[in-house]
């Protein structure tokens, strides 16, 4: 039997625990959206995106489903259950009472909008107008895992509004240098306001009882507030990584790779005030391993530092990008088996390999890895 015709069953409580069920994006008929209040500050001055709106190009396109294909071909050779989003037409302009956008997203990320904990699968608030629909290509599988597993529990955060008041006008002056963008990140001013409570999914990491959440330009102070009074029964940890000019989700920043072992982008190491957690629980936070390219692929609004966006099929299999070959190299010297999964064409789409997916079923229970709270 594969994992393919298991019994549906919502449940996971980590990063690393053995996985049995996930989701897998797709890239047909993703756009780069028109420019909004959220996106310009998080778009590098240097980058081939700025200015740039439309359909991706069918060529480039195929070949990102070509290798989310593959992955998800080797999550099912590994016993993995693998379902995938539906796609809607995302050129099509959008609309709420109070604004209108050019278009949509896409489908890749599945982490940036849905946290799955225990046997809840939350749909986050997401905080760019672009990608305020995005929620509705995961409805038919959220549907259906709430008909067959009685259990689930399929919940939606508050839809935000997204007004003009979610954002501070004149944010960034347009010459910035570099080192005022840090100045600035670093004393924790973001892009978005506090007007409501605002966050993406991939800004946060599951640790058992504690969730490890990202305030950064998607998601605000509100947003982790309503994650913890949502989870009255977990503690939500905010950190910050000041060495990030663009805080945009964390998992090419902190990547815990199994309990008591974290890698950690060494150009945006956590912040001192937020180490103690880990340090008193005696968890280890190791430099991540240099990226083996200069550049990200063409088009892209992610780093070179989705190298460490890895994802773990248990706490001793890994899933890394095929050509990063010094991060490949450090996971094989932690001891892990690793598997490399050729992944830079998804990249422009929304990310790696832990971006690409999201949890519905890891075996495991919920461990408190912390008890020096
Ligand atoms: N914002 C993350 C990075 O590109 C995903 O590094």
């Amino acid at each position: 039997m594969t994992g393919t015709d298991s019994k549906t069953v919502v449940n996971s409580w980590n990063e690393w625990d053995p996985l049995k069920h996930v989701i897998v994006g797709r890239a047909d008929g993703c756009c780069i959206p028109p420019s909004e209040p959220a996106s310009d500050p998080k778009i590098p001055a240097d980058s081939d995106m700025l200015g740039m709106y439309g359909p991706r190009s069918d060529e480039s396109v195929e070949k990102a489903n070509a290798q989310l294909d593959n992955l998800a071909g080797i999550l099912e050779a590994h016993g993995v259950r693998v379902d995938r989003p539906e796609p809607m037409d995302f050129s099509q302009a959008i609309a709420t009472p109070d604004w209108e956008h050019g278009s949509m997203f896409g489908c890749q990320p599945p982490r940036d909008v849905i946290l799955t904990l225990g046997s809840e699968m939350l749909e986050a608030t997401m905080s760019y107008r672009s990608r305020w629909f995005e929620y509705l290509c995961y409805r038919p599988l959220l549907q259906r895992y709430y008909n067959e597993d009685p259990n689930m529990r399929h919940e939606a955060a508050p839809k935000p509004r997204l007004t003009n008041a979610s954002y501070k006008e004149d944010y960034l002056s347009d010459d910035i240098t570099i080192d005022e963008r840090l100045e600035l990140v670093a004393s924790k001013d973001f892009v978005t306001t506090e007007e409501e409570p605002l966050f993406d999914a991939a800004d946060c990491l599951r640790f058992g009882r504690d969730l490890v959440v990202q305030h950064g330009f998607t998601t605000n102070l509100k947003g982790a507030d309503w994650l913890q009074r949502h989870f009255p029964d977990h503690r939500v940890h905010t950190v910050n990584f000041p060495g990030d000019p663009y805080p945009i989700h964390i998992d090419a920043t902190f990547t815990p790779l199994r309990p008591g072992l974290i890698i950690n982008n060494p150009d945006r190491r956590i912040a001192d005030d937020c180490r103690g957690l880990f340090e008193r629980n005696d968890w280890e936070i190791v430099d991540a391993a240099r990226p083996a390219h200069n550049e990200p692929p063409a088009l892209c609004y992610s780093s070179v530092w989705l190298s460490m966006n890895v994802l773990m099929i248990d706490e001793k299999t890994v899933c890394a990008e095929a050509s990063e070959v010094h991060q490949l190299e450090q996971l094989d010297k932690f001891g892990f088996n690793v598997i490399p999964v050729p992944f830079r064409d998804a990249y422009p789409f929304g990310g790696g390999l832990h971006c690409a997916t999201t949890d519905v079923y890891r075996e495991g229970t919920c461990q408190d890895y912390f008890p020096k709270a």
